[in-house]
């Protein structure tokens, strides 16, 4: 039983053959001799018909080819095409952040084709989950935390921590925009204006976990149940643990602390649709819930000597349309 597939993500050239997870499940899907097409979020499109009171989503897709040979693209795609999503059998959304208004807007022309075909992750719960606040859901497996965009409840905060927390956007991911702050530091105010955007757009304040050093852990589920964990270890000279920005991989079994956490979280994520999640753990406690594009898949299968795209694959396979 062939099946297709649509990933609406980035272009093919921002995928590193090694670390991407998009790219390891659409290889795997397609070693299993399924149609793989790749489109771009602007290539979504919707029409009414009033003639048969029809609507419909579609795509603008090229038909996608993996190779892992170091001598060639990673992808290449064929000529572009039109399908409509109803004839396609699971539309993997993996686009990376930001989330804006075009994003919005995907998930909404997605949302069109709800109960025509498979949604992972399911454009409403997408829409829904703010990566930062979605874990505010589950404070007692958290740090202490704020969001605010008000620079004295930040500073009085900061000082009810110890003078030492993590500043992040809430749009950010990769790390960008992530700063420790301490009390001491005269470049808090300009920092807090920074991150606000001087009062204009509300950021996280946490308590600084020092576990950190020891890594921040990725925990990837597959419909609320975990694949695995892997290790990400900061730069000596960064409290950032994101690969992006020069964070080290290390193999790291689950241990209860991430489990406690992932029963807490299960039954909302299948509610929500949230089928494939990245949660973010330092020292046993939950700082983010990646949703729209979690990756790691990659490492987790290399240090654990399983394929877990092969999990990802059959979970599709038993839940698509045909
Ligand atoms: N409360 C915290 N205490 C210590 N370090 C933190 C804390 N929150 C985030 N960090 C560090 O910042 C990095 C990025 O934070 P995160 O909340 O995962 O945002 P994103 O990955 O979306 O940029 C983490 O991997 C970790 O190294
Ligand atoms: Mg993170």
């Amino acid at each position: 039983m062939s099946l297709r597939l649509l990933v609406v993500m980035d272009p093919p050239e921002t995928v590193l053959v090694d670390a991407d997870t998009s790219f390891a499940l659409m290889e795997e899907a397609q070693a299993r001799g399924h149609r793989v097409d790749h489109c771009l979020i602007t290539d979504l499109f919707a029409t009414a018909d009033p003639a048969t009171g029809e609507r419909r989503a579609g795509a603008r897709i090229r038909r996608a080819s993996m190779f892992r040979d170091p001598a060639l693209a990673p992808i290449t795609l064929g000529a572009p095409e039109r399908v409509w999503l109803d004839e396609v059998d699971a539309v993997l959304m993996r686009k990376d952040p930001p989330f804006d208004a075009n994003y919005l807007w995907a998930t909404q022309v997605l949302e069109l084709a709800r109960g025509k075909t498979l949604l992972v992750n399911d454009p409403r719960g997408l829409r829904d989950a703010n990566e930062k606040l979605y874990a505010l859901h589950f404070p007692a497996q958290m740090p202490a935390t704020l969001v605010s965009s008000d620079k004295d409840d930040i500073k009085a905060f900061l000082h009810a921590h110890g003078g030492k927390v993590v500043l992040k956007p809430l749009s950010g991911a990769g790390g960008d925009g992530v700063f420790l702050l301490r009390g001491d530091d005269l470049n808090v105010n300009a920092i807090i204006e920074t991150v606000t955007q001087v009062g204009r757009r509300m950021a996280m304040v946490q308590e600084f976990l020092p576990d950190v050093v020891r890594g921040d852990k990725r925990v990837l589920l597959l419909d609320g149940e975990p694949l695995g964990g892997i290790l990400r270890v900061p730069r000596k000279d960064d409290v950032r643990s994101n690969i992006h920005v020069g964070g080290t991989v290390e193999k790291a079994p689950l241990d209860e602390h991430d489990l406690r956490i992932v029963r807490a979280l299960r039954d909302k994520l299948r509610e929500d649709g949230l089928v494939f999640v990245g949660l973010d753990v330092i020292g046993g406690r939950l700082t983010e819930v990646n949703v729209t594009s979690p990756t790691g898949i990659q490492q987790m299968s290399r240090l654990d000597g399983v394929n877990l795209s092969a999990k990802v694959i059959d979970w599709i396979e038993a839940r698509a349309r045909r």
